[in-house]
């Protein structure tokens, strides 16, 4: 392993705002019922924000508790991923680097959907081994249940809302907590996979109004679950391969809690048995961008992650996006 200039994970912290909606809630409004969301997603509740409340709300709670974890006040850029961010106009991230007391640094927001905490690690990282800065605080956050249309049963049972944030520092690349390989791609031609049609340039200029419904997110889930399967086991061995581990050896499997089934569908394809794999989608659902720092968060809160630990994470989503990478977990305090 290289034993240069590396983004080394330092603190980390998480968020979810107190609402609790089980499927039974779901079921005495929509054509559903809690059996059938157990068993197709593995979802048995999920925290929603409360009227008012905003991913940004959401990202700051996470950045306090993950600046907490790393000892420290002062970090020289915020990078927020998200898909729902406060408003179009302007990203969210300096509002929140305004609002955590980090001063004037560097802050801009990241939009790839279910992948943005991986692609906010890589931008993270680049920035720290260009010598940009010094330090990075990567907080991931989406109110995903704001663009969900509350009529549709297939995506009103899926998505909640959460944050998850790390502090990332220059370091080596030989130390735990750095960041390993890491792999990214997309697929733009299925774009249409995962989309909220109106509210962009695309429809503005069509000089046609938006219907409502064209405001909420649309997924066609039969398909994205496919390409989901598929594309994070592969991605996975590659980024397990270029770190030189084998997928079935590693001690710890994250992987976007996108729906139950697939994570076991991923894990079996690795061969890596059910224990070394985390999940916290039972109780939160699928938090989009923050799902990946607040399951690692909550896991590490556990103990079901722990120092020494080496860790193979992957997530899929919207654009079609994707990415995985690895470390070995660090020693860390948890708030
Ligand atoms: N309650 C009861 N029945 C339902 C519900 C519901 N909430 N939702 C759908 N159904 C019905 C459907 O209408 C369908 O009925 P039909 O057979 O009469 O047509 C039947 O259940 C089966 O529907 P499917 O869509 O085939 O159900 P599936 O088992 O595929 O589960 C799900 C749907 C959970 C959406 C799944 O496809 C999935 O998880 N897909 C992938 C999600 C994903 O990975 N997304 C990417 C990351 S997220 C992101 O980027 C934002």
């Amino acid at each position: 392993m290289s034993t240069g200039r590396a983004a080394v994970i330092c603190g980390i912290g998480s968020y979810v705002p107190p609402d609790v909606v089980t499927n039974d809630d779901l079921a005495r409004r929509l054509d559903t019922s809690d059996s059938w969301i157990r068993s197709r997603t593995g979802i048995a509740r999920r925290h929603v924000v409360s009227s008012g409340t905003a991913t940004g709300d959401l990202a700051v709670e996470a950045g306090l508790r993950a600046l907490k974890s790393a000892g420290d006040d002062r970090v020289g850029a915020v990078v927020l991923a998200t898909t729902t961010p406060d408003q179009p106009c302007p990203a969210t991230a300096p509002q929140v680097a305004a609002r955590l007391g980090l001063g004037q640094v560097a802050a801009f927001d990241v939009s790839a959907v279910c992948s943005g905490f991986l692609y906010g690690l890589a931008s993270a990282a680049g920035l720290i081994a260009a010598g940009v800065t010094e330090s990075v605080l990567l907080i991931a956050a989406d109110a995903f249940t704001t663009i969900i249309n509350p009529e549709d049963r297939t995506t009103a049972v899926i998505f909640a809302d959460g944050a998850g944030a790390v502090v990332l520092r220059a370091g080596r690349a030989d130390e735990a907590g750095a960041i390993g390989p890491m792999v990214l791609g997309s697929d733009g031609a299925l774009s249409h996979l995962i989309e909220v049609p109106a509210g962009g340039s695309r429809q503005r200029s069509s000089g046609r109004p938006a219907a409502p419904e064209d405001h909420y997110f649309r997924m066609l889930g039969r398909e994205t679950y496919r390409h989901a399967v598929e594309t994070m086991a592969a991605t996975s061995a590659e980024a397990a391969g270029r770190a030189g581990w084998q997928p079935a050896d590693v001690d710890r499997f994250a992987a976007h809690q996108a729906n139950a089934r697939i994570l076991e569908a991923v894990s079996e394809r690795l061969g890596i048995p059910t224990e070394r794999r985390l999940s916290n989608i039972a109780r939160v659902g699928n938090t989009g961008a923050a799902s990946l720092p607040l399951l690692l968060a909550e896991s590490a809160a556990e103990g079901r992650l722990a120092a020494g630990h080496r860790l193979l994470l992957t997530a899929f989503g919207g654009g079609l996006s994707w990415g995985a990478t690895t470390l070995v977990w660090p020693e860390l305090q948890v708030f």
